[in-house]
């Protein structure tokens, strides 16, 4: 258990990007209520996350986390949370055909509210409103009411939050994750794109090597695993009060685990040293993941491990880097050397979305696919000449055919952006995007397999 802490430490810290609430007492009342509500996931959830985790760390596994930039009110419906479980579901069988590792299923999902700003303030038209900060805090509507943040729109977070978390657990064990299924999806989708010649032979083998295990007598209904799946989610712990109010100890253990989520992560923008949210993070026992962004520095970062994690537990730490396409292969390599150098086990995981964000000649914010498949290209290169495990992907998906990235071979265009472009906050790549992601990381993984097999032989 962490030293001189306790769930509420983080209040004597620097506390960056929290809302202002008008009324203190209705932020009491609503932290109030979520205590009294039951936690989303167990503590024991949260260990099993970690051992996964500490797997991938030792180039045992992959790590596979995705989904809605954030979550809203307005797209809370049963299909939106089907369609994203789908994609990743379909996204994990091909990173595992091609790497024969274990993939970590990790949803951005049930959670997923709060949202960072680079700005307190936003201008539209000449008139200025507090920042939109996610939909547990205030609504997306530009009038001055709509943005007060609401202290009862955390008690309806919550509630999204465990009714989305409910389906995915139905999903993840009722059948709807057999594995045959979610082939026959990935093959009819790519029969309906363009890009299916490229990736045909990958499918292929995939269902040839599902035929050959059932001729063996290995099928859904002699292994059910082969029908079930682990799916945990995750979110940025940025709302204190907020995950706080979740914070419960294990009765097992005696240890403090935040049960809103099973993963929880540190945004670039309060990663900073003395930060409220690092101090909040440090005594919670769940598995932690840090954004790392240009303006970090190997030192601080190693100080920052030391602070999160000073037993260097395998499986604890996972770092997210988000450089963009032009800058990765000139930063990572430092942090990666110093991380390496201290011994401390991590896992990495690229985040190629967040450093590649363009504003579109229509105004909206876009992001250039291309541009992302090159900063996961660069993500993997630096990993191979570091000799380093490339662990992992966090992207910003969804499984509804929206057009918010440019780019991808069923072409969205600066000018269909505004189509279908549904975000709250950041563009979200779609399913046929997600799955051409999947499609190259399947074969930069290979790569990276072979290369091992090579130097162990
Ligand atoms: C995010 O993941 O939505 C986000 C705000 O990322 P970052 O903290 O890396 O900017
Ligand atoms: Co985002």
């Amino acid at each position: 258990m962490a030293a001189h802490w306790a769930p509420d430490s983080w209040t004597k810290a620097e506390a960056r990007q929290l809302p202002d609430y008008p009324d203190a007492a209705a932020l009491d009342r609503a932290t109030d209520q979520l205590k009294s509500f039951p936690p989303l996931v167990f503590a024991g959830e949260a260990r099993n996350l970690t051992t996964e985790l500490a797997k991938v760390s030792e180039s045992k596994g992959f790590l596979l986390q995705g989904g809605d930039c954030a979550e809203s009110f307005a797209e809370f419906h049963p299909n939106n949370i089907r369609d994203t479980f789908r994609v990743i579901l379909q996204m994990a069988v091909v990173l595992t055909f091609a790497s024969k590792l274990p993939v970590v299923k990790l949803g951005r999902m049930a959670g997923q509210f709060a949202k960072p700003r680079s700005a307190p303030t936003e201008v539209v038209d000449g008139v200025e409103l507090p920042s939109y900060r996610g939909d547990n805090v205030n609504d997306i509507a530009f009038t001055p009411e709509a943005r007060i943040p609401d202290p009862q729109r955390l008690i309806r977070g919550y509630t999204q939050s465990a009714a989305t978390l409910n389906l995915l657990r139905a999903f993840a064990q009722g059948g709807y994750a057999n594995l045959h299924q979610v082939h026959r999806w990935t093959h009819d989708f790519m029969g309906r794109s363009p890009w299916a010649k490229k990736y045909a032979e990958t499918a292929d083998r995939i269902g040839e090597a599902l035929e050959f295990m059932a001729a063996c007598g290995i099928d859904p209904e002699t292994v059910p695993q082969l029908a079930q799946t682990h799916f945990y989610t995750s979110h940025e712990a940025l709302h204190l009060p907020y995950e706080q109010a979740m914070t419960r100890q294990d009765s097992l253990t005696g240890d403090w685990y935040d049960t809103s989520a099973h993963f929880l992560w540190i945004g670039d923008r309060t990663r900073f040293e003395g930060s409220a949210h690092v101090e909040y993070l440090r005594g919670i026992g769940n598995p932690i993941g840090v954004k790392c962004g240009p303006s970090l520095d190997p030192d601080a970062l190693l100080r920052m491990l030391d602070t999160l994690n000073p037993g260097r537990a395998p499986g604890r730490m996972t770092l997210i880097t988000r450089y963009g396409y032009d800058k990765i292969e000139a930063a990572l390599p430092k942090l990666v050397r110093a991380v390496t150098r201290e011994g401390h086990p991590v896992v990495w995981s690229c985040d190629p979305m967040h450093g590649n964000t363009v504003k579109a000649v229509t105004g909206y914010k876009t992001r250039p696919f291309e541009r992302i498949l090159a900063e996961v290209r660069g993500f993997f290169a630096v990993h191979r000449a570091e000799g380093t495990h490339a662990g992992g992907i966090h992207a910003e998906m969804t499984g509804q055919n929206v057009t918010e990235c440019t780019g991808g071979a069923i072409d969205v265009t600066e000018q269909t952006l505004a189509d279908r472009y549904h975000t709250h906050c950041d563009p979200r790549l779609n399913a046929g995007q997600s799955l051409e992601l999947a499609f190259l990381l399947a074969e930069m993984l290979n790569e990276e397999m072979a290369e091992r097999r090579r130097v162990a032989a």
